[in-house]
């Protein structure tokens, strides 16, 4: 069973569907904390199922490798097999990557390489495109460049608003993240360090 720890910033829909894959057996992973960089409403996904949250803000001017650092040994009081940031809004600095890669994971919704960073559906949605995706990748240094684990598309229909259209995508991108843990965890993928 892989122990996870999950970090997100906003509403967590895709916590919540991994925490009920995981209570419902369907991924062999055990959610031990999950932690976020502001008072994120999704935490409380993971306090309805008992699961300890913390929160680790990075302070205006605060250094960021001092942050990812008090971040990272929140983290890594739970022992971790594998981190996944799920709609976490932040870049992570360097350190925390050599930390905790390549067993930390992003899930994105594009289809990379394309239309990487913070506001992916609005990019693909302004660009007129007739489809976009979802993505997990290994996170790198950079922003979304990291290696491809799964990835799939998603068509953009007739009469979809950014909303419609992001809904779309997290239902990929739920199930994409599933497949790579359990894939993970039943070593059907080999992670390699960098
Ligand atoms: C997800 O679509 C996730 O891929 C995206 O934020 C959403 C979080 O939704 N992440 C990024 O854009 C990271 N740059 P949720 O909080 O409802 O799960």
């Amino acid at each position: 069973m892989l122990r996870v720890v999950v970090l997100i910033s906003g509403h967590g829909s895709n916590l919540r569907g991994f925490l009920d894959s995981c209570a419902q057996g369907t991924i062999p992973a055990t959610v031990f904390a999950v932690g976020a960089d502001r008072e994120a409403s999704g935490l409380n996904h993971a306090t309805h199922y008992g699961i300890p949250t913390f929160v680790e803000p990075l302070a205006l001017g605060e250094d960021r490798e001092k942050w990812g650092t008090r971040l990272g040994d929140r983290i890594a009081e739970f022992a971790p097999d594998l981190v996944i940031l799920s709609g976490f809004q932040r870049l992570v600095p360097p350190s925390f990557v050599r930390r905790f890669a390549p067993m930390l994971l992003n899930t994105h919704p594009a289809y990379l390489p394309e239309f990487p960073g913070a506001h992916a559906v609005r990019d693909a949605f302004e660009a007129g495109v007739a489809e976009t995706g979802a993505t997990v990748i290994v996170v790198d240094d950079g922003v979304d460049t990291g290696p491809i684990l799964a990835q799939r598309r998603v068509p953009i229909i007739d009469g979809d608003t950014e909303s419609t259209l992001h809904d779309r995508i997290k239902i990929v991108e739920r199930e994409l993240l599933a497949d790579v843990v359990r894939d993970i965890a039943n070593r059907e993928i080999a992670i390699e360090e960098n």
